[in-house]
């Protein structure tokens, strides 16, 4: 493990006015997205679209690096270049999804572990061959009448610390998503309780195993009300309590924080980041990691149409700056409306 080249790593990825694009949508989840806006999920028609974003003129200026799908980090742009080298020729670093997935917990009902943790080591050397420098695990813990239970927690903590070992020791920089849900109708307060709980735990585990909080990202969720519960997610309440909580259990010594949008439409996500930001006492790099935040207008703009490529990359470059101007808090709602 080179503590200094993760170190410098994590630090281009979270550098001032720059944020991650998450384009690893696995086979499912992408069918989910193209079927929304009617188009056919193929190999190629991933391809195409995602060329569309990757391609997209001037996004380095707020883009520091892609994750990808196992599918995307293989496949090349029309003129033959791999994915991976045409991200870092232009100075964006590429990165890869190395879950394979949330799987339904053994005798808990509702709750779920990540796999992907057997043959880990032999696929990260194969990615960083292909260029990869960053990687991303996500597990996933629901809000419901009883559950989270401790066991899911921590063995999907576990999981999270070996897989951000495996990759320190590769020199690839883990990026560690604990994802506590939105979808519920809990209040805030129970989403404040959970993802304390939940941090604590894969803290604890890192720290276990030895991963340096210097050479890692965390992507967590936003402290927030369920979806179904029927309040309002206030851009300040959600700022002020999420980073309360994060001062109580994140190492100041962890690089950043690169928040996902878990389904929060584009303008609440840029505006939950921008009202963190403005706060301005993190003693972390606060920025974005988002994947729907980030594409869905994209996604709706292209259509699976050739002839809405440059519309759709111009609403791409739009969103990607907008989520610049909220790393250091100068995003307004008013800015939506301007092209
Ligand atoms: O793992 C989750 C994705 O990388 C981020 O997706 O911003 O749509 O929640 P999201």
């Amino acid at each position: 493990m080179n503590i200094d080249v993760l170190k410098s790593t994590a630090k281009e990825l979270v550098a001032p006015g720059k944020g991650i694009l998450a384009a690893d949508e696995s086979t499912g989840s992408i069918k989910k997205r193209f079927d929304a806006v009617s188009v056919e999920s193929t190999p190629e028609n991933h391809r195409i679209y995602r060329q569309l974003i990757f391609k997209t003129e001037g996004i380095e200026e707020y883009i520091s690096g892609v994750i990808m799908f196992d599918e995307t980090i293989r496949q090349l742009t029309d003129d033959g270049v791999p994915f991976p080298k045409s991200l870092q020729d232009r100075g964006i670093i590429p990165g890869i999804k190395v879950d394979t997935g949330a799987k339904d917990m053994a005798n808990f009902p509702g709750e779920k572990i990540t796999e992907g943790l057997d043959g880990l080591r032999e696929r990260l050397t194969e990615y960083k061959e292909m260029g990869a420098r960053f990687t991303k695990w996500r597990a996933v813990i629901a809000i419901g009448d009883v559950i989270p239970i401790k066991t899911c927690i921590e063995s999907n903590a576990e999981a999270l610390a070996r897989f951000a070992a495996l990759s320190q020791e590769a020199d690839l920089v883990p990026i560690v998503e604990p994802e506590v849900l939105m979808d519920g109708n809990h209040d805030i307060k129970k989403s404040e309780e959970v993802t304390y709980k939940t941090l604590k735990s894969v803290f604890a585990k890192l720290s276990e195993h030895r991963v340096d909080f210097s050479g890692m990202l965390l992507k967590p969720n936003w402290i927030h009300p369920g979806k179904e519960s029927g309040q309002e997610a206030v851009d300040d309440e959600i700022a002020e309590t999420t980073l309360r909580v994060f001062k109580d259990v994140i190492p100041v010594e962890v690089q950043g924080i690169v928040f996902l949008s878990g389904g929060d439409s584009p303008e609440e996500s840029t505006g939950h980041l921008n009202a963190l930001n403005k706060m301005g006492d993190a003693p972390w790099q606060i920025s974005f990691s988002f994947g729907r935040a980030l594409q869905k207008p994209v996604l709706e703009k292209w259509g699976g149409k050739s002839e809405n490529v440059e519309n759709a990359q111009k609403e791409f470059y739009k969103r990607a700056k907008l989520n610049s101007l909220a790393r250091s808090g100068k995003y307004e709602k008013e800015m939506e409306k301007e092209d």
